[in-house]
């Protein structure tokens, strides 16, 4: 039998850990963690992950910031706030929700994040630490962590002799996603959309990761009998059968035709989606203990 993994579960299971070792930091007589959320614009999808990221800030018991700037705010007043942030003792953690305006250049913004707060795990510090194979000092990006979590839940914490195939190679995800599955031993593979045989590549996976941004892309033919497949994609597509004008989101796998040939496979949405926020929380919780001593 395919097991469907539960992301909400595993997600729920980490915020339940993080809510009290925050209440424990709080009981020990220093403060709450805090965390930082900063958007710039008013695109509707951004706004709803960054109003979902406070929420579960505020359930985790920390101090929830939120900074909504206009659409036309400048590179330089958006910096300012960065920096204000990185001097406040009470912000543990800063995230610059992406993506930012056309005309602000998000790179500098992110690189002039105090390391220790940048609990996105963007900053050159903490991706240059995973690189290096410490996963131990640094702050690793999110939904790698969250994604790999889940991996781990089926596969236990050592890969070895397992083949994994990474499609896409962003920053945010593709390539520190591929980092951690090295880490764990596994033989990996980064595909992307000038990759010349995708397909044959992901028939060859133990261990398929799909992050394109392209509803439905992998397809039954793509996977290895047996395989985990984790899809790590959000798309928004139409969905007339709930009514007109509907919408639905769906991932980058044909999740009913894959599920016959996988022995395990994360469904959109309620698996990888909650488990970025839950490792947000986490990373939170980690700078506050830092930051503590
Ligand atoms: N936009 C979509 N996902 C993310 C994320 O993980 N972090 C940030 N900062 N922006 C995002």
């Amino acid at each position: 039998m395919t097991t469907v993994i539960d992301g909400k579960a595993a997600a729920a299971s980490v915020v339940a850990s993080v809510t009290s070792a925050a209440a424990e930091l709080e009981n020990a007589g220093l403060r709450r963690p805090g965390l930082a959320v900063v958007i710039v614009g008013n695109d509707p999808a951004s706004h709803a992950y960054v109003g979902a990221k406070g929420r579960m800030a505020k359930q985790c018991g920390f101090n929830s910031i939120q900074h909504t700037l206009p659409e036309e705010t400048s590179q330089e007043d958006l910096m300012a706030i960065v920096e204000t942030l990185n001097a406040d003792p009470d912000v543990d953690g800063i995230l610059v929700q992406l993506p930012l305006p056309k005309h602000l250049n998000s790179e500098p913004v992110i690189q002039s994040i105090r390391p220790e707060k940048d609990v996105d795990g963007l900053h050159i510090i903490n991706a240059g630490k995973l690189a290096v194979g410490d996963l131990q000092t640094g702050l690793i990006s999110c939904t790698p962590a969250g994604a790999m979590l889940l991996v781990r839940q089926i596969h236990g914490s050592d890969l070895s002799g397992l083949n994994a195939l990474v499609i896409g190679r962003s920053n945010l995800f593709g390539k520190p996603m591929a980092q951690l599955l090295l880490s764990a031993n596994a033989t990996v593979t980064i595909g992307h959309s000038r990759s010349r045989n995708l397909p044959e590549l992901a028939r060859q996976a133990d261990i398929l990761v799909a992050a394109v941004g392209r509803a439905g892309m992998v397809r039954a033919d793509w996977v290895k009998p047996g395989a985990t497949v984790i899809d790590v994609g959000i798309n928004r597509v139409p969905a007339p059968e709930r009514g007109e004008g509907r919408t639905k989101l769906v991932g980058d796998v044909a999740f009913d035709e894959c599920r016959e040939k996988a022995g395990a496979i994360s469904p959109v949405p309620g698996g990888v989606g909650p488990m970025t926020i839950a490792m947000l929380m986490a990373n939170t919780v980690i700078a506050a203990y830092r930051a503590a001593g």
